[in-house]
């Protein structure tokens, strides 16, 4: 996993525990949130409807679409509850001096 074939998502300065924030690589849009134990990443489109998660709401290691209320575990992308059919993808990241990298 060399971080040169890698994509730098942010700093992590820019995000604090409890925090989230967007970050694009290419011509994804990557949801970067901070919890106590990492630092976790899934794909800012609803796997519903196409909503930007980051316009929801996150409890502990849930987030909830605002659009219909599907709810995704952070760390999985499990569907917890509402209409989403399958997980919301997500992205295994790194930390390296300071900075977050999208995993290759
Ligand atoms: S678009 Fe997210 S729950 Fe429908």
């Amino acid at each position: 996993m060399a971080p040169s074939q890698s994509t730098m998502l942010g700093s992590v300065k820019d995000i604090p525990v409890g925090d989230m924030n967007v970050a694009k690589a290419g011509d994804r849009e990557i949801l970067l949130i901070h919890l106590d134990d990492g630092r976790y990443a899934l794909d800012n489109f609803c796997i519903h409807g196409g909503c930007r998660i980051s316009n929801g709401k996150l409890v502990g290691e849930t987030l909830r679409c605002l659009c219909h209320g599907s709810v995704f575990n952070v760390k999985t992308g499990e569907v917890l509850d509402g209409p989403a059919p399958s997980p919301q993808p997500t992205y295994s990241v790194f930390v390296k001096n300071g900075e977050i990298f999208l995993a290759p």
